[in-house]
């Protein structure tokens, strides 16, 4: 059955798509005669002792079952070589020392059979050699599905010696500053090790590619336009990772984590500026255009503000502005960073109540003048409340003009301008909040022209906005 099957392969160049439906069952399936088979050798070994001995009169039966099993695996296996997408080496071990523990499974329900307790030398021989060869084709198995590095990927390092591997490599340490990231190293690298070699490395080099390293990055696929230095649209690997996700040439494939628009952004950057084996962003961005995107990437732009240890408020402060319908709260148990909130207040915001807010300057991190009736002329001292990371501004008729003044706020995560008069003005201010995740523009004089550049220009950032 075997060979009928191994036959027809050379002459089905394009084979049916029920064969290779079949063939993913192969993984499944396989365990059948695995289970079968251990089973069968365990109860062959027990029944050598008296105590067992009744086990005996199963011993055919398992091996039966094993062997029977085991040619449905095969079958399925060969289905799913006809795929094309495996290491030929490997698949050819793996392959016969498969068929062979098939045919050999046979033999052993044979001779248990017929010889039951005779012929006790070879029998055993047998035995040991199918349970040999039964771990020995799994373990190809494993190296065609998961790349033969797979294995012993997270082995002791003498455990990888022996095997003829070389030592692990020290991981590269986590960049802790921007000046230090490396384009390729910390930001190419990682995405393809994260998202890509999975199916890209030595064991499975899907499309001919090899996205493990550099050189072999470099060298390409089945295009001879893999990546083009210079020139990210020309590059195979940008059209694979920027088509729509439903195509079918679309990176990665079969609905597999796909790259962030960040990561799609940083790559074509790289392409762009001649795709280097390595060579600092901060170098490389000559114009600062990406260095809030890495940053972010990155995770550098952690906020450490809070790291810092500010001295108590002063008390009166506090007080005169609860007076005057403030809500004043303790952001954290050890620190002194407050959260002030006016948008329930029944009172009247006062420009005199925007300057004893500039008493609480280093402490005030949240703030919320929601609803209040702020007019474009505050916000110039709003402006220099530098450590504010959340401003809630929503409700008020606020314009491009007022918006000028926040540039200053370089802590600011979080801005919320919903409700509010602004419009184009927010494509000048964003650039300069470096540390700006979400913007809140629903029901604003914003354009879907201008939110759609600003995406662009943004790729990290948060967008709310909707129009009915
Ligand atoms: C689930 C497996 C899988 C994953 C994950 C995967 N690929 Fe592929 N890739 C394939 C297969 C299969 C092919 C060959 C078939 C084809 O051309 O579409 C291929 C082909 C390619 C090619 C074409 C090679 C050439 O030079 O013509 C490129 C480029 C590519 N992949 C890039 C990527 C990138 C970048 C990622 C990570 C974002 C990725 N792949 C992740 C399976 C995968």
């Amino acid at each position: 059955m075997g060979f009928v099957l191994l036959m027809i392969g050379g002459i089905l160049d394009n084979p049916p798509d029920i064969l290779l439906f079949l063939g993913r069952f192969h993984p499944v399936v396989v365990h059948l005669p695995i289970g079968f088979l251990i089973m069968a050798i365990l109860i062959q070994m027990a029944a050598r002792w008296p105590k067992y001995k009744p086990l005996a009169i199963y011993t055919p039966i398992a091996w039966f079952m094993g062997a029977v099993s085991a040619v449905v695996a095969v079958i399925f296996g060969y289905f799913l070589s006809l795929s094309g997408d495996y290491d030929e080496d490997t698949l050819f071990y793996h392959q016969w020392a498969g068929i062979a523990v098939m045919f050999l499974s046979f033999g052993c329900y044979y001779i248990n059979k017929k010889w039951n307790n005779s012929l006790s030398v070879p029998k055993w021989i047998l035995v040991f050699l199918i349970g040999f060869l039964l771990m020995f084709t799994g373990h190809l198995g494993g190296n065609l599905t998961h790349g033969s590095t797979y294995l012993l990927q997270y082995a002791p390092n003498p455990v990888r010696n022996m095997a003829g591997l070389p030592s692990k490599m020290e991981p590269r340490k986590k960049v802790a500053v921007l000046d230090s990231a490396d384009v390729f190293l910390d930001l190419v690298l990682p995405m393809m090790q994260s998202k890509c070699v999975s199916c890209h490395n030595e064991g499975k080099k899907k499309g001919g590619l090899m996205l493990t390293s550099y050189e072999t990055m470099m060298l390409g696929g089945e295009s001879d336009n893999t990546i083009v230095p210079g020139d990210a649209l020309k590059s195979e690997l940008v059209r694979r990772i920027t088509l729509p996700m439903e195509h079918d040439d679309f990176m990665p494939s079969e609905g597999k984590l796909p790259l962030t628009d960040q990561e799609v952004v940083l790559i074509k950057w790289w392409i762009k500026m001649g795709a280097p084996s390595s060579g600092f962003v901060t170098q490389l961005d000559t114009e600062k255009s990406l260095s809030s995107l890495v940053s972010n990437y990155l995770g550098l732009d952690k906020n450490n503000l809070f790291n810092n240890k500010i001295p108590p408020p002063d008390r009166a402060v506090v007080d005169s502005l609860i007076n005057r319908g403030f809500v004043i709260n303790p952001l954290m148990k050890d620190n002194y960073f407050l959260d002030a909130n006016y948008s329930l207040s029944e009172y009247t915001l006062k420009a005199s109540d925007i300057d004893v807010l500039l008493g609480l300057k280093e402490h005030l991190v949240w703030l919320n003048l929601g609803n209040s009736k702020v007019k474009d002329g505050y916000l110039e001292k709003i402006g220099l409340l530098h450590n504010l990371v959340k401003l809630d501004l929503k409700g008020n008729e606020i314009t491009d003009a007022g918006l000028k003044s926040l540039s200053q706020l370089e802590n600011l995560e979080s801005l919320n301008l919903y409700g509010t008069k602004v419009s184009k003005g927010i494509l000048e201010l964003v650039p300069k909040l470096t540390r700006l995740k979400t913007i809140y523009l629903w029901q604003t004089q914003v354009t879907k022209t201008d939110i759609i550049q600003l995406k662009k220009e943004n790729p990290g950032l948060t967008i709310i906005y909707e129009r009915e």
